[in-house]
């Protein structure tokens, strides 16, 4: 009989509630994995559209695969378990993961489980400076801002848009972030500002002493003043909003710049951008061991910080997505495995 784990597991689609934990079957290792033991799993967006059955999207867009599944993509843990042909780590080191996305959403072992197994070239080596908790919450944001702002385009179509997806130069730059507080948000405004732009960030006002200490040069409070009745001459938006609302950021923007829409589908605007010559590109993220180990030093020494807006138990991961159901989150939502 194959050996058990705790996991958390849907039998159906649905709110918070269907969310199950118990006994699951513990994952078997295929060629080129490892096995990781859980110790921290960030949250994302795709975590609540595929409990809910991924009602936003399009009929042709919706993963199909049999039930049970279980969530989650972001980890951090340590090797307990590595295929015969994996040369890159070994037992007892500690990694973080972005695993399988978007390819494995059903039936492959996924993250909100004792143990998870992980594609070799999807792991890098967890930064020292960070523990597991602020680890395990990096993978799916971070990897977000870095393709969409330092990484040069995927070797595979872009499945958004027809062409694929060019990072701009940031350097004395001014870049707005909208959502900047969020899981993307707060991770994007710390690259920019790494890479030398002025940065206005854009939440709701509870967020702006967190967004000033992460780095931000300008904050406005969308409740109160919208900001595309307000900005002029940006170079780049990085709308982590996205959707079909974005189209009222071009206006805020210099004729040459960039929009990038975060969440992609639904984009408009594209005939005002081009007769501003205005570039509007958005991409999807990809799992890469690769692009983690390359960000890991700017975790390790603090040039990106990881906020935690919430921690709950592996067992709780229902409270912690009704938390993300409240919205405004701060950072990332984090479960933590014993
Ligand atoms: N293209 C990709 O591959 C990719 C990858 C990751 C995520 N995404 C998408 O990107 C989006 C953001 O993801 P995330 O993980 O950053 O979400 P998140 O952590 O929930 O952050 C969203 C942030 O937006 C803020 N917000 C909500 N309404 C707003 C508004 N009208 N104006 C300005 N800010 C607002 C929220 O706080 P306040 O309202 O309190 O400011 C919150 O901090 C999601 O739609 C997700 O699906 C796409």
């Amino acid at each position: 009989m194959a050996e058990s784990m705790k996991a958390v597991r849907q039998f159906k689609f649905g709110g918070p509630e269907v969310l199950v934990y118990g006994e699951a079957p513990k994952p078997e290792l295929k060629a080129g994995e490892i096995l990781v033991r859980v110790h921290a799993v960030g949250l994302n967006p795709p975590d609540w559209y595929l409990r809910e059955g991924f009602e936003a999207l399009p009929p042709e867009w919706r993963p199909e695969g049999d039930f049970p599944i279980t969530l989650g993509t972001d980890v951090s843990g340590v090797v307990d378990k590595i295929a015969d042909d994996v040369e890159e780590f070994a037992i007892g080191d500690e990694v973080y993961s972005m695993v399988r996305f978007p390819e494995g959403m059903f039936g492959d072992s996924r993250a909100y489980a004792e143990f998870v197994s992980v594609p070799a070239i999807q792991a890098a080596k967890k930064p020292f400076g960070i523990d597991h908790a602020h680890a395990g919450a990096v993978p799916m944001s971070l990897l977000t801002a870095w393709q969409f702002l330092i990484a040069e385009g995927h070797d595979v179509p872009n499945p958004i848009q027809s062409f694929p997806h060019v990072p701009v130069p940031l350097e004395g730059k001014t870049v707005l972030v909208n959502g900047a507080a969020g899981g993307v948000g707060h991770f994007a405004m710390q690259i920019a500002k790494w890479k030398g732009a002025r940065v206005i960030a854009v939440a709701s006002g509870e967020h702006e002493s967190f967004l000033r200490d992460l780095g931000a040069d300008e904050f406005i409070d969308y409740t109160k003043t919208p900001p595309e009745d307000f900005v002029r001459d940006v170079d780049l938006v990085v709308d982590t909003i996205g959707g079909p609302t974005t189209s009222r950021f071009l206006r805020v923007i210099k004729a040459g710049g960039a929009l990038f829409p975060i969440f992609g589908l639904g984009a408009s605007g594209g005939e005002e951008a081009g007769q501003r010559d205005i570039t509007i590109s958005t991409t999807q993220v990809r799992s890469s061991g690769a692009q983690l180990a390359e960000i890991g030093r700017l975790l390790d020494n603090g040039t990106i910080r990881v906020a935690i807006d919430s921690s709950f138990p592996l067992a709780d991961a229902r409270k912690a997505h009704e938390r993300a159901a409240k919205g405004h989150i701060r950072g990332k939502i984090i479960l933590t495995v014993a």
